[in-house]
């Protein structure tokens, strides 16, 4: 399987991923062979680009976080939700933050919001999405892709299921876990209010402030956690937005705090945020393949991201999730290339891997070989 670019497809190639659109519909199903029409409308859905399998390699399907069903109705929901939000709210856009902050909080729009009960239906999905997140050992270790519609409604659910794998890796309780989640939906939603104009550092001050703002106001506070919204970008050191708040690099609460922390909820979708941030890329920087982006995390470990709970992450994120390629270095192997076809749980980064190339680049018989056997290998993803 590779990530191509969207100017790298071409007709016949075959989908290595089901992709689910911003309606919540499947697109394109895994398996199909691209024709030049399904690839102008992937352009102008504004995908970048997209998993496609090899034929020369072994069938090895990705995992997935989240299945198509249940990210579907997810989709449509939040779709609804802040489609909603962002009409009964249009006409606040263009004012400045203070008066932005002041129309949250005033009484009309709380009763809006609430009346709708549109943030109960999102209460459910966080519900749904951990039902099914937490049928699985291990992430998927690759997140969707985003077209220009739906970016937001992906990343949402992307960083939902990642925060709920790892709340479930420190055996968070489930109330504390569905807030979690809850909040994880939601953590963006002011984005809808931020003016067009600001720029990087006002957009992340503005967007938390608001979306916490707005979440506090409702009825489902309790359920949908503003904290996720307001501290999703903090860092450990005080160095994040919008406060600057500090956190304690553990999962235990220090006793007799007295100056305010960042909460564990808050810390676990910071993380979640990033790690998508980072396979999805951003305007600011192309995405990387999974082995750099936890080399990524390590490196900001502690200073940006709570220690522990990079630790629990660790646990339970794949470095070389299956289907993707690997080079290899080191005896017997020097060289060679193939496909992650299993991983393995117990050591995230010592998978199984069906040889497929050697280091000539001749093909040899496929051969599946258990990397844990042989310490002196180093993998390197490819084909990113
Ligand atoms: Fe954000």
């Amino acid at each position: 399987m590779n990530v191509l670019l969207i100017d790298q497809l071409r007709p016949g190639f075959l989908m290595a991923r089901d992709l689910v659109d911003a309606k919540g519909r499947i697109l394109l199903a895994r398996g199909v062979a691209l024709t030049q029409g399904y690839i102008d409308t992937l352009r102008e859905k504004g995908y970048s680009r997209l998993y496609i399998k090899q034929e020369d390699q072994p069938d090895v399907d990705p995992e997935e976080d989240i299945s198509v069903i249940v990210r579907s109705r997810a989709i449509e929901t939040l779709r609804e939700t802040f489609d909603s939000i962002e009409q009964e709210l249009a006409s606040l856009r263009a004012q400045s933050h203070e008066e932005l902050l002041k129309a949250i909080n005033s009484e009309n729009i709380r009763a809006l919001v609430n009346q709708k009960a549109l943030l109960e239906k999102v209460s459910r999905i966080a519900s749904d999405l951990m039902d099914d997140v937490l049928t699985r050992r291990t992430l998927a270790g690759l997140t969707s892709l985003k077209s220009r519609d739906g970016a937001l409604y992906d990343h949402s659910l992307d960083v939902c299921a990642v925060a709920i794998m790892i709340a479930s890796a420190i055996n968070l309780p489930t109330a504390r876990m569905r807030q979690l989640a809850g909040g994880c939906l939601l953590h963006d939603i002011g984005m809808l209010f931020i003016p067009r104009d600001d720029d990087e550092l006002g957009r992340i001050r503005h967007h938390t402030i608001l979306g916490y703002e707005l979440l506090k106001a409702t009825d489902e506070s309790e359920i949908l956690a503003p904290y996720v919204a307001y501290e999703h970008h903090e860092h450990q050191d005080g160095s994040g937005l919008p406060r600057g708040l500090k956190g304690s690099n553990q999962i235990q609460r220090p006793r007799g705090q007295t100056t305010p922390m960042l909460t564990l909820i808050g810390e676990i979708a910071a993380l979640a945020n990033h790690y998508d941030n980072l396979l999805s890329g951003t305007p600011q920087q192309p995405p990387l393949p999974p082995d750099q982006a936890i080399e990524d995390i390590s490196r900001l470990t502690g200073s940006f991201f709570n220690r522990d709970v990079v630790m629990a992450m660790r646990r339970v994120t794949p470095v070389y999730p299956k289907g993707t390629q690997v080079l290899v270095r080191g005896a017997p192997y020097d060289r060679f290339s193939g496909v992650v076809s299993r991983v393995n749980p117990e050591q995230l980064d010592r998978p199984w891997i069906v040889l497929i190339r050697d280091a000539a680049g001749n093909r040899v018989a496929p051969d599946e070989i258990d990397s844990r056997e042989y310490p002196k290998l180093s993998l390197r993803t490819i084909g990113f």
